[in-house]
């Protein structure tokens, strides 16, 4: 497709050229992406998405970079947690206080003994978008399309379930919509608390991401409206894709997931593109290494990262590096590991004289018993609240005993 081809170089050439612009983006490779069962209605879809309210304002991500500015200057911390997968049915503003609560706590154990804010971060109000490694996946012997987040299909273990139905986009806006609106009323009724909770969640699904996007006319650039931080995975982070290419051109504070399969050259490159202003509070690196690969090949990205000049906060996911299948089926992952990831972490980063930001956690409100270790002493343990649709989250014990060691390595 040289037509292709030629529109690609010439919007390479022109940055900024093409956010919100609902076709742009398909001149770069997207991975990832549904295969929706109807194309046209996807594009009805897109079109209503388009004309509808965004859930965040311009001046709330620029007040987020200001905050992301100053973890990066060493004055605050940053404590990023919730679900692995949000579920449609918990969207309501009771689920939405309890995560805030839940992570306020969470909060707290960091600031109280440091003496300094935290800077609260959900992963809500939009993440219901999910990579997979595999297309299909085994459910009881079946093989079945793989469950990619409420915004694409459902759990439910049925071919018709697991139809990509790109009315679930807009399910996902509502949803979405009531948690950020549930958060911002509770923030409005205590507006002396100082401390908000700012929503985020992985930019996957670019039909979706794309007919949020705004123009902001006195700033005069772009900006992303489905949540305040958007993150690039681990598997879409490539430099010239669709996901690097569409962050790259809004203002939010923006993320980026980075483990020990980045070669440090590929990294400057999604550095360089997505923070090319070296500007602090811009750019979020979300470390996932794995317990054992975190003290060896952490220090090289980040020293280079630093001498490319990028003032980014680096925070540790010490999640999607340590997870295994239990010998009952169930994926899970051990407390114990988690800790020994988030000691290798800040070691890693101090041995390079870089700070450690913070934490990004798959967390639930609930006492769930998904990860081994403190209550949930073993693995036949697993089965009594295992309610993650994805991967499995910390309880509100274990979270308190991640963020604890956080602490103590400091
Ligand atoms: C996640 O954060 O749920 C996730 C899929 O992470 P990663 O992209 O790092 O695998
Ligand atoms: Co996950």
């Amino acid at each position: 497709m040289p037509q292709a081809l030629a529109a690609a170089e010439e919007a390479a050439r022109t940055p900024h050229s093409h956010a919100g612009d609902q076709t742009g983006w398909r001149f770069y490779r997207a991975g990832q992406q549904p295969s929706w069962a109807d194309p046209a209605r996807r594009d009805e879809v897109c079109a209503d998405l388009s004309g509808r309210p965004v859930l965040t304002r311009l001046p709330d991500l620029l007040r987020l970079r200001r905050e992301l500015a100053g973890v990066a200057a060493g004055d605050s911390h940053v404590l990023q947690a919730g679900d692995c997968a949000e579920d449609f049915a918990e969207c309501t503003p009771e689920h939405a206080a309890r995560k805030e609560e839940a992570l306020a706590r969470l909060a707290g154990v960091i600031a109280a003994p440091t003496g300094l804010p935290v800077v609260r971060i959900g992963r809500l109000a939009g993440q219901f978008a999910k990579p997979r490694s595999a297309a299909t996946e085994d459910v009881n012997g079946r093989q079945l399309p793989a469950f990619r987040g409420h915004i694409v299909n459902s759990e439910a273990p049925d071919p018709a379930s697991r139809r990509h139905d790109p009315d679930r986009m807009l399910r996902a806006y509502r949803a979405a919509k009531a948690v950020a609106d549930a958060l911002d009323g509770r923030h409005a009724r205590n507006p002396a608390d100082g401390t908000r909770t700012w929503i985020s969640h992985e930019a996957l699904v670019m039909d979706y991401e794309t007919a949020l996007v705004r123009f902001d006319e006195s700033a005069g650039g772009w900006f992303l409206g489905s949540t305040h931080l958007p993150w690039i995975g681990e598997r879409t982070r490539h430099s010239m894709g669709a996901h690097v290419r569409l962050l790259a051109d809004v203002m939010n504070p923006v993320a980026c997931k980075v483990s020990g399969k980045v070669q440090v050259r590929d990294l400057l490159d999604v550095v360089e593109r997505l923070d090319p202003g070296r500007e602090p509070g811009r750019l979020t690196l979300i470390a996932r290494f794995g317990k054992d690969d975190v003290r060896t090949l952490l220090p090289p990205l980040a020293q280079a990262v630093k001498n490319a000049g990028h003032p980014v906060v680096w925070l540790c996911d010490p999640m999607h590096g340590n997870t295994y299948k239990a010998s009952n089926g169930l994926k899970t992952r051990r407390l114990d590991d988690i800790c020994d990831e988030i000691r290798g972490f800040v070691s890693a980063l101090r041995g390079v004289g870089v700070r450690p930001g913070g934490l990004h956690l798959e967390t639930a409100a609930e006492d769930v018993t998904e990860c081994v270790g403190a209550d949930v002493p073993d693995e036949a343990a697993l089965t009594a609240r295992y309610t993650s649709l994805c991967d499995p989250r910390l309880s509100p014990v274990q979270a308190g005993l991640a963020v604890d060691t956080f602490v103590s390595a400091l």
